[in-house]
């Protein structure tokens, strides 16, 4: 279902022939407009595509276990857990320490002078007044230490990799995380090509993560095996 989904994406892609579409495709789009307009005043840097397409894949994926890591004002959680909730089942786990990270200078910026927990607030506050809250689980921990204690019986649907962007710690994140990925789910990760980090590790994935999409900044893997 995922791998025809994707085919239906890429068949969409600027450039083809549209075809009007179907009266439920309407649907869907107007609910992704709606969703868009409901989810911009988030402060974040996802694109509303972007946010379309991790709504389509989590609604796709094997399992509706959705885990996210790196979630700041909740932007790109706030897609997930729409996602979650129109198809019926699942939550989202989203992991992040809320203190922004260390090394990239705009998050120092834009939290100087934040009182401790006040960035957590947000995103809980984000995620509570448009009804969310209940579908997600805010796991406030680092990255690695939230991979240990992921219960290993709960396989990920879909792994969004969005924390820290530095080489390290994006490869550690894929270590740790990606052994809880259900065969035939996905890992999206965010800030490729943009920053060195993701875009190194996603040219040196073992052979069994099949490439499935790019977009703009975003790649789409599935794993096959392990
Ligand atoms: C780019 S922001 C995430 C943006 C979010 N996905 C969105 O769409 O708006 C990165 C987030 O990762 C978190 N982060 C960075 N390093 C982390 C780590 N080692 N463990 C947990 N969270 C981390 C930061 O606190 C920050 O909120």
């Amino acid at each position: 279902m995922l791998l025809r989904m994707i085919k239906d994406l890429v068949s969409a892609a600027p450039g083809r022939e549209a075809e009007a579409p179907a009266p439920d495709q309407r649907a869907i789009e107007a609910r992704l407009e709606a969703l868009a307009g409901d989810i911009e005043p988030i402060q974040g840097w996802l694109h509303p595509d972007t946010g379309k397409l991790l709504y389509h894949l989590a609604r796709a994926a094997p399992t509706a276990s959705i885990v996210e890591l790196g979630s700041w004002r909740g932007r790109s959680t706030a897609w997930l857990a729409n996602s979650v909730r129109d198809r019926g089942e699942g939550r989202v786990y989203a992991v992040d320490t809320w203190k922004g990270t260390g090394n990239e200078e705009v998050h120092r910026q834009m939290l100087a002078g934040y009182a401790e927990g006040q960035l957590y607030r947000e995103f809980i506050e984000n995620l509570r007044s448009r009804n969310l809250l209940e579908l997600v689980e805010p796991i406030r921990a680092d990255t690695v230490t939230a991979a240990h204690e992921w219960d290993p019986a709960r396989k990920i649907g879909l792994l969004f990799i969005d924390a820290d962007h530095d080489y390290a710690a994006v490869r550690r994140d894929f270590e740790y995380w990606s052994p809880h990925v259900a065969i035939g789910g996905t890992i999206v990760f965010d800030d490729v090509t943009t920053w060195w980090g993701p875009s190194r590790l996603v040219s040196e994935l073992p052979k069994w993560y099949n490439l499935a999409l790019v977009r703009p900044n975003i790649w789409v893997v599935v794993k096959q095996g392990e």
